[in-house]
């Protein structure tokens, strides 16, 4: 479903994840597109396509299976299994001899006095004891002493938003076969407030299957009520004094958070990205945030959270909202911990901060800001990881450059510094310290020239080659005159991958080389011009690449976001995808999502043996499966995946993903 249909839901309120803000991008910079368009000339981009194009359309099937069975012979794909089918059913789907078992689902019980989940009459006390809604980004850390570090651990899953039409009985409501949705009353924004956030939970193999420890002093759940300190050189300052809040250093809640990382010393970042849609009301007459909060789309009110909390509403507390829109760092192994906000970030629609130790050991973290037009940033840490002192290290995140990308035509990337002081970025401008900048990061990024991107969603580092994976998920406002004939996707609709090679392997360098791993789409339609490698089968090719990881074999795997029967027909899912040697930009299905649902994660246990994916939104949507035909909600749902109990409604999970009889995934 295009972003467009979905604007069109019924359910439009609970659409915030899809990034449907109208683009705010105005400046002058040149598009991803332009910047394609002008690298790769039409002839190459054509032999891409119609490679592929010509196979199906021109030999018989008989000569495509030898083909097929030819390829599997000679492929050097770094990958072994054999493929899923692509298509869409009420179920999940995983690789034969792998096994993928339900390890949380959303209302699971967390603690040992949780409630357990009774949805027909859930409250907020409830929620707050139990697993949230709509898992996104998964991590996983070993217990320190952990016997095998691969079997006992602790995972940290966020909770991005919730989908209140598939949460709540009794609430849509249907008249002259059009369906509407209740307003929230004041107790579903308490429970729906107690879903967001994020999960620390505590698991292990038993008995070589994954379970919670509920007993464990670190499960903790983390909402949009936990108190959290602003930390970095926006801490403290003005715009960012609230009335609750005098100090502008305490936080309450993470909102929105979609992807994350974890840290080289053991703790997990999270990215909140479209805090748009939580406030309400409007500034006052000519407030300094006004240009701020557009360029941010703030508000765009589909929960409207001000009608419940005053701090949502703008007219009562107009710098709340600059108080989200960060990247949280939690301590995973110390319950007591207070979250921070680490600004030094910057303030965007945060997807992910994957991050690396450079060679001189500073850390590098990538960023995606996920809007159409938006940019793709790192941030360079002053100081060094100490991997003997992990105390040392909690705060590296604190100090440091933020850097944003420029990509240019001869296939150059270069990382340009976002320093208060430094030109355009001084008072000039309407900048009078880093902390204006920080909270104005997408202003600063104009300012400099940074190229508008299609999308950026995680950005993968791979430590050991000094490469960089950049899923750009899709732009289709991308209009023709942004592009030329050179690029034939004048909508972007399916997306495509970066890779950035940083000069001297080095990630904290401040320029590198860049070219496109793979155009995404379907390779047999020319016009698409996806360039998934001719041994990519046709289950294997997908679009709107989102989350991604590499495991500890150095390959790339993408989960993909927007996936479904009429998009591409097929549902979103985990693929493998080749980055090296002749299998280069072929890619596999590995797992696949029941309808409705994205794929999030994934994440791979040290040694690769088990993959924890997280199924977010199943049973949304709906029109877009013929199937089904029709808007999926509480009382009539397109899947009750995974229960299947007539009186459960579809939960949102993370699945382990096992070898039977054990063994190292994919291998
Ligand atoms: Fe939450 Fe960028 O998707
Ligand atoms: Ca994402
Ligand atoms: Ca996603």
């Amino acid at each position: 479903m295009s972003a467009d249909e979905r604007r069109e839901s019924p359910f439009a309120a609970s659409m915030l994840e899809h990034a449907d803000a109208p683009p705010r991008n105005t400046s002058g910079n040149p598009t991803m597109g332009e910047i394609i368009s002008r690298r790769f000339s039409r002839r190459e981009i054509l032999q891409g396509a119609l490679a592929v194009s010509a196979i199906s359309t021109t030999i018989g099937v008989k000569a495509l299976a030898a083909a097929e069975a030819t390829k599997a012979e000679t492929s050097q794909s770094a990958f072994h299994f054999t493929e899923v089918e692509a298509g869409v059913d009420a179920h999940h789907h995983v690789a034969e001899g792998y096994d993928a078992d339900v390890l949380l689902r959303w209302g699971d019980a967390l603690f040992p006095d949780s409630p357990s989940f009774d949805p027909a009459r859930q409250t907020p006390e409830a929620q707050a004891r139990q697993f949230g809604y709509n898992n996104d980004f998964v991590g996983y850390l070993p217990m320190p002493g952990a016997t095998d570090p691969s079997s006992h651990g602790v995972l940290f899953v966020n909770h991005e938003y919730t989908n209140p039409h598939l949460m709540f009985p009794g609430i849509v409501e249907i008249k002259d076969g059009k369906l509407s949705m209740h307003a929230a009353t004041p107790e579903r924004f308490r429970i729906e407030a107690m879903a967001h956030g994020a999960t620390i939970a505590e698991i292990r193999k038993i008995d070589g299957k994954w379970a919670l420890i509920k007993d464990s002093p670190l499960n903790r759940r983390v909402t949009a009520a936990t108190e959290i300190h602003l930390s970095g050189p926006v801490s403290g300052t003005d715009r960012v004094k609230t009335n609750a809040d005098p100090s502008g250093r305490k936080v309450l809640g993470t909102l929105n958070n979609c992807s994350g990382a974890m840290t080289p010393w053991g703790t997990f970042v999270s990215g909140e990205e479209n805090i748009h849609g939580y406030f309400s009301g409007a500034l006052p007459e000519g407030h300094r945030e006004t240009a701020n909060y557009q360029r941010l789309s703030i508000p765009l009110a589909p929960y409207a959270w001000g009608r419940f909390e005053d701090r949502f509403d703008l007219s009562k507390e107009p710098n709340e909202a600059n108080r989200f829109g960060w990247v949280v760092e939690v301590d995973p192994f110390d319950p007591q911990s207070v979250p921070k906000k680490r600004t030094a970030l910057g303030r965007f629609k945060h997807e992910g901060a994957d991050n690396v130790v450079a060679k001189d050991g500073r850390v590098a973290v990538y960023l995606g800001d996920d809007e159409r037009f938006d940019y793709v940033y790192k941030f360079v840490t002053a100081g060094r990881f100490d991997p003997t002192n992990r105390a040392a290290n909690m705060d590296l995140l604190d100090t440091g450059t933020l850097h944003v990308a420029k990509f240019s035509a001869d296939g150059t990337v270069l990382w340009l510094p976002l320093v208060f002081g430094q030109e355009p970025l001084t008072e000039t401008n309407g900048f009078s310290n880093q902390a204006d900048v920080l909270i104005e990061t997408r202003r600063a990024a104009d300012l400099v020239g940074a190229t508008k991107m299609d999308r950026p969603e995680d950005i993968t580092p791979h430590a050991a080659t000094g490469r960089v994976y950049i899923m750009l998920t899709n732009n289709t406002k991308r209009q023709p005159d942004e592009v030329d004939a050179a690029n034939p996707r004048a909508e972007n609709a399916f997306g495509h991958i970066i890779e950035i090679i940083e000069d001297g392997g080095d990630h904290a360098a401040t320029r590198g080389r860049w070219e496109i791993l793979l155009k995404c789409g379907d390779p047999s339609v020319a016009a698409v011009g996806a360039t998934f490698s001719t041994e990519t089968s046709k289950n294997g090719w997908f679009g709107m690449p989102d989350n991604a990881v590499i495991d500890s074999a150095g390959r790339l795997w993408v989960a993909t976001d927007g996936n479904d029967a009429k998009a591409t027909g097929r549902a979103d899912g985990l693929w493998a995808v080749d980055t090296d040697g002749p299998s280069r930009a072929t890619s596999k299905l590995f797992f696949r999502v029941p309808h409705g649902a994205e794929m999030c994660g994934p994440c791979f246990t040290p040694d690769d043996t088990t993959a924890f994916v997280a199924v977010q939104h199943p049973a949304d949507d709906g029109p877009d499966w013929p199937e089904f035909g029709r808007y999926s909600y509480y009382e009539d749902l397109s899947t009750r995946w995974p229960d299947f109990q007539p009186d459960m409604p579809a939960r949102p999970s993370v699945v382990a993903i096992t070898r039977k009889g054990g063994g190292k995934i994919g291998t």
